[in-house]
């Protein structure tokens, strides 16, 4: 068993390097556009603050190469001073003298945001110096990043090489929620599964495929496996090299007695007007972009009658507002049912939010890369290498 924050012992005075997901959409002014992640990381924050510990909190933020204004984490550390007012200061560096200094500063119960980790080359190599300077700004480590726990980086694997650690409140109940839905999974499991590519997702169905009862396939790459099944599919996406992938995944199906529901109509694109048709009604030139609402009923139906329910990925072009329905309407099933629900995946996750169901999902899962290796059965690296007790 993991060390949680319960099991550290006096935190008052000590100094806490906590390591969030902070790794939100901004717009094009700053503004965050959903701060589910910034949310998930306060009660850790929160319970560290009210025990005396001097928190220096770091995240990455997107993808830079070296420094990049559009990717600071100000906002996140205005968003921080609505939470925690008069007590959280940003650090417009990683580390060095001003970081230092202001450390040095700290009273009890206080709280620095340092600047985007990324923005020092040495985070994502898991440079050794990098790491050094991390554990020199504290005396206990505590990662809160479930999102990034599938990386080696500095500011999660390297650190907690290095120094005592812990996990935070958010990963203790991501790996919570996994563990319990995977190992003791109440049934019917239905597990949904959608987004434009299998191969994004193979691991993720062989895994599944040891435990759900029923697994519903929609989006881009449920046409991989209606081409397996000899289907016509236009135009649509499809991964000709998976083609076989997706036909075993059928036949592991077919042998332990798993339903797997493929879509039976898609809305496609024709002169530029969305149009409902059957899929063996599918012509060349024609491209699926939604599952059609003969397949909402039909998926909709399985998800009434599950008693748990994992949904990761898009139905369809959800992006696109005129082919978002099928999504939405997946969303609402998933809300609506007697079954307990998790939600991971970007779109999905925003889907929910969207259609103002969020409060009737038991777990929105904060994790992207991460969520997937674990429903993979992968090992996180930056959780294994945290102390156990
Ligand atoms: C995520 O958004 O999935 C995490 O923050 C990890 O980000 P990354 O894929 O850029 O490492």
């Amino acid at each position: 068993m993991k060390r949680t924050i319960r099991d550290i012992g006096d935190v008052k005075g000590k100094r806490v390097l906590v390591r969030c997901d902070f790794n939100v959409p901004l717009d094009n002014w700053g503004d965050i556009l959903d701060d589910n992640r910034i949310m998930a990381a306060i009660p850790t924050i929160s319970y560290l603050v009210e025990r005396g510990a001097r928190l220096i909190l770091c995240s990455h933020l997107g993808r830079p190469k070296g420094y990049d204004k559009f990717l600071s984490l100000f906002p996140v550390a205005v968003c921080l001073m609505r939470q925690f007012p008069n007590k959280v200061k940003f650090c417009s560096k990683v580390t060095g003298t001003e970081v230092d200094n202001a450390i040095s500063k700290m009273k009890d119960g206080e709280i620095i945001l340092l600047e985007n980790l990324r923005f020092d080359k040495g985070e994502e190599e898991n440079n050794p110096e990098f790491v050094k300077k991390l554990c020199s700004m504290a005396d206990i480590f505590v990662d809160d990043a479930f999102g990034t726990s599938h990386r080696k980086h500095a500011s999660n694997y390297g650190v907690a090489l290095k120094m005592p650690s812990a996990i935070g409140f958010l990963v203790e109940k991501e790996l919570t929620v996994f563990e319990k839905a995977f190992k003791a999974p109440a049934h019917p499991f239905v597990a949904i599964f959608g987004g434009a590519k299998v191969s994004d997702k193979l691991n993720l169905i062989n895994n599944v495929l040891n435990m759900a009862d029923t697994i519903v396939i929609g989006g881009g790459m449920a046409y991989t496996f209606l081409q397996a099944i000899g289907q016509n599919i236009g135009n649509s996406i499809v991964e000709h090299d998976l083609v076989d992938d997706a036909q075993a995944i059928l036949d592991k199906a077919k042998q332990k007695n798993i339903k797997i529901v493929l879509p039976i109509d898609h809305m496609v694109a024709v002169k530029d007007k969305k149009k409902a048709i059957k899929v063996k009604e599918i012509e060349n030139g024609m491209t699926g972009l939604d599952i059609g609402p003969k397949t909402i009923k039909l998926f909709s139906a399985e998800i009434a009658g599950a008693k748990q329910i994992m949904w990761n990925g898009p139905m369809g072009k959800y992006e696109d507002p005129a082919f978002k329905e099928g999504t939405m309407k997946i969303a609402k099933a998933v809300a609506k049912a007697d079954a307990y629900t998790i939600v991971g995946g970007g779109d999905s996750v925003s889907a929910v939010k969207l259609c103002g169901v969020s409060d009737k999902i038991d777990h929105l899962s904060t994790g992207g890369g991460a969520s997937l290796k674990l429903m993979e059965g992968k090992i996180l690296p930056a959780i294994e290498v945290i102390d156990s007790l």
